[in-house]
């Protein structure tokens, strides 16, 4: 047996766990009508069959109807959930993996115009501004039904055959009792720490007489708001002694920080360029004080934290949640000493943004997570080798490399510049997200490992391509930043990239104008304000930076707020002149009657790419498909058989910007649904 602290197996009462890395919850908002079903199953199915020994499922899965659903979180109120849920956790347990779920009722956390329309509540008449809604302040009976709607979802999930379940404490209605600054009512439940707990041990009670003891019961809880007036983390080991002490948990799941609003959330859940393992230690004081079972979640994204975690006593179990987003094959590839293989996750939390913005949660990197009923986690190899060639080195061509190799193709990539990654290299100028480059770095091993050949500082024109005698061609050249957007002037601008890539030197007083809302214009603000310039950033958009989203807004607000940064919704650049050394700047509004004027000395344009085809459609007419991607057969997972001229040399296919503007996980899934049926 191995002695990797890692793959050693952990019991709690009856319930012996195999190894100590676990997924904690997480919502991917993969629930359809409220239940977990093919999409929610097949998910936690590809990380059972990998190995990993608990997969707290649902994230936040409601128990109550006044609990609505605010990033399609399952309905534990339902007694329909029975059956989903036992399915989903037949199958894992087929695989040796243990499955819980985390319950909750959401409190103010959550919105009253979702669900049914009954008002969101919570001990006070507040607010949460992550979700905007007033709550009512809640009556005793609200308290005793919620008790029951705890104890009839705790009893529907023994019923349905798990594990044990959790109870979402922090930031939902349990800890909104805790926290004096979100409880105002006055005794039996407000007031005093034994007041502020009185809900949830009246919850946990109702549930063990529900449940009995042969079901765990655990609590994922704050220890330590992080806010003045908060719950300190002195009464938070205070909290934690009475769970324990109460005899009715099994284990703790300890959080640090508070989950109110965006910046809150990321300082909980780190992003790219955070602390790795942030709240670790304190995980491990609390262990150490409780000298109970603990759990903890919280950027340890590589294995060798996780296994300092468990070595060094800090956790017993160790949550690897995005990493498993990231690659749910992280167990498996431990055990088999291919740990170097494992696709790294670079903490982009793409994923949890996109459920705040009503999205499922995907993978920056990787296309087949939340797709497991269609796309693969691993690639089978093909039944014919074919000769592939791949022009562009970012990294959809390098995604549609590596699959292409996986197949066991012969491949061929053409990139022009002397190194991959196209635009994350720029992206990863920036020094707080330069671990992007880890997409990059990754797929360059995986294609190392599988004997892809690389041309760089290569051109590739059709020439190129065609003395390849290639059955199949990829073009991925991605695209040039689209500056030509004003009625005049568009000579007197420079463009995002510009500035990033450090080609132009910025001015002293800066107009940026945002007709994307992506990362990039952001990231030349920064870029501009650090020198001491100031910056304008102005779009007509009606919220700046929309598709960056809540939580990696965070470190761009962080910083650009306390530099010389502003901020301009609604006005649209129409045009630029120049006057001497300034630049004029003239702005109209989508929604009319406005005209103004503005001086700067440098104007920024950020609108997107305009793609680099002219490859493809020179290539067009000697391939056997004229390019053509036939989308029925695209989304069924059928190869292509497009046939529009018979004396066609190759296949060819365009994927990422190439085709249009988008971001690097459409790119890389143009890639892998593209590839895997070649
Ligand atoms: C998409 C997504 C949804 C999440 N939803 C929940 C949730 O509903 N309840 C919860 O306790 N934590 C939730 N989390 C937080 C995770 O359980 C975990 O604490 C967090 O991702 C930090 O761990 P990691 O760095 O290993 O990912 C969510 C995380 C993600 C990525
Ligand atoms: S999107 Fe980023 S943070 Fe989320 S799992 Fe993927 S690599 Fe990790």
């Amino acid at each position: 047996m191995s002695n990797d602290p890692l793959l050693q197996p952990f019991t709690i009462k009856h319930l012996t766990f195999r190894n100590r890395i676990i997924t904690t919850s997480h919502e991917p908002a993969y629930a359809e009508d409220g239940m977990p079903k093919g999409k929610y199953r097949a998910y936690h199915v590809e990380r059972a069959k990998a190995g990993i020994a608990l997969t707290m499922t649902a994230g936040s899965a409601s128990v109550s109807r006044d609990s609505p659903p605010a990033f399609n979180n399952i309905l534990a109120y339902q007694d329909e959930v029975v059956p989903w849920m036992r399915d989903l956790v037949d199958a894992c347990h087929e695989h040796g993996t243990k499955v819980m779920i985390q319950l909750t009722h959401l409190g103010r956390r959550t919105r009253w115009d979702k669900g049914e329309w009954l008002p969101s509540l919570s001990p006070a008449h507040s607010r949460e501004p992550a979700h905007r809604a007033f709550s009512k302040r809640v009556e005793e009976w609200d308290i005793s039904r919620i008790v029951r709607d705890f104890a009839d979802a705790a009893e529907r999930m023994k019923a349905a055959g798990l594990d044990g379940i959790e109870i979402e404490s922090y930031g939902h209605l349990m800890d909104q009792f805790w926290s004096p600054l979100t409880n105002t009512l006055e005794a039996p439940y407000g007031g005093s720490l034994e007041n502020r707990m009185r809900f949830s041990f009246d919850v946990l009670r109702a549930i063990r007489e529900r449940v009995g003891e042969r079901f765990l019961v655990g609590i994922r809880y704050v220890a330590d708001e992080t806010l003045a007036g908060g719950i300190s983390a002195e009464e938070g080991v205070e909290i934690s002694k009475r769970l324990k002490n109460s005899g009715l948990v099994d284990f703790l799941n300890v959080i640090r920080g508070h989950v109110d609003t965006d910046s809150g959330l990321a300082d909980m859940i780190p992003l790219m360029g955070m602390k790795s393992a942030a709240h670790l230690e304190f995980a491990g004081e609390i262990r150490k004080t409780t000298d109970f079972p603990t759990f903890h979640a919280g950027r340890i994204q590589d294995v060798a934290t996780a296994r300092y975690a468990i070595e060094a006593g800090k956790v017993d179990m160790v949550g690897m949640t995005r990493a498993h987003m990231a690659d749910p094959h992280i167990v498996r590839k431990i055990i088999e000493r291919r740990e170097e293989e494992i696709r790294p996750c670079v903490g982009a939390t793409y994923c949890l943004d996109r459920i705040y913005q009503g999205g499922a949660a995907f993978c920056i990197h990787n296309a087949a997570t939340g797709r497991e009923e269609t796309m693969p986690h691993i690639i089978r190899m093909a039944g014919k080798k074919r000769k592939i060639v791949i022009v562009g080195a970012g990294p959809g061509g390098l995604e549609a490399a590596r699959i292409a190799g996986e197949r066991g193709h012969d491949v061929r990539v053409f990139e022009a510049m002397h190194v991959p990654g196209g635009q994350i290299r720029l992206t990863a100028q920036n020094p707080r997200r330069k671990e992007m480059i880890g997409i990059i770095d990754w797929r360059m091993s995986q294609c190392e490992r599988l004997g892809v050949n690389f041309s760089f500082n290569t051109w590739a024109d059709v020439d190129t391509v065609t003395a390849e005698n290639p059955d199949v061609v990829i073009v991925a050249t991605g695209g040039m930043p689209d500056t030509e957007v004003l009625s005049e002037g568009n000579e007197h601008v420079v463009s995002s990239w510009d500035i990033i890539s450090g080609d132009v030197k910025p001015g002293k007083n800066v107009l940026i104008f945002d007709d994307a809302g992506d990362h990039a214009a952001l990231q030349a603000a920064e870029t501009i304000a650090q020198t001491g310039a100031k910056v304008e950033i102005v779009t007509p958009d009606r919220a700046f930076a929309p598709e960056v989203m809540g939580m990696n807004l965070v470190p761009y607000m962080r910083a650009l707020q306390k530099l010389d940064a502003t901020f301009t919704v609604t006005y649209r650049l129409e045009s630029v002149r120049r006057d001497g050394t300034e630049l004029v700047a003239t702005f109209g509004s989508d929604y009319g009657g406005v005209h103004k004027e503005k001086r700067y000395d440098q104007v920024v344009v950020n609108h997107g790419i305009v793609p680099m085809d002219e490859l493809y459609f020179e290539l067009r007419p000697l391939s056997t498909n004229g390019g053509e991607v036939n989308y029925e057969q695209l989304l069924e997972g059928k190869p292509q058989t497009v046939e529009r001229n018979p004396g066609g040399r190759f296949k060819l296919f365009r994927i990422g910007d190439a085709v249009s503007s988008r971001n690097t996980h459409a790119a890389i899934y143009d890639a892998l649904r593209i590839m895997k049926d070649i």
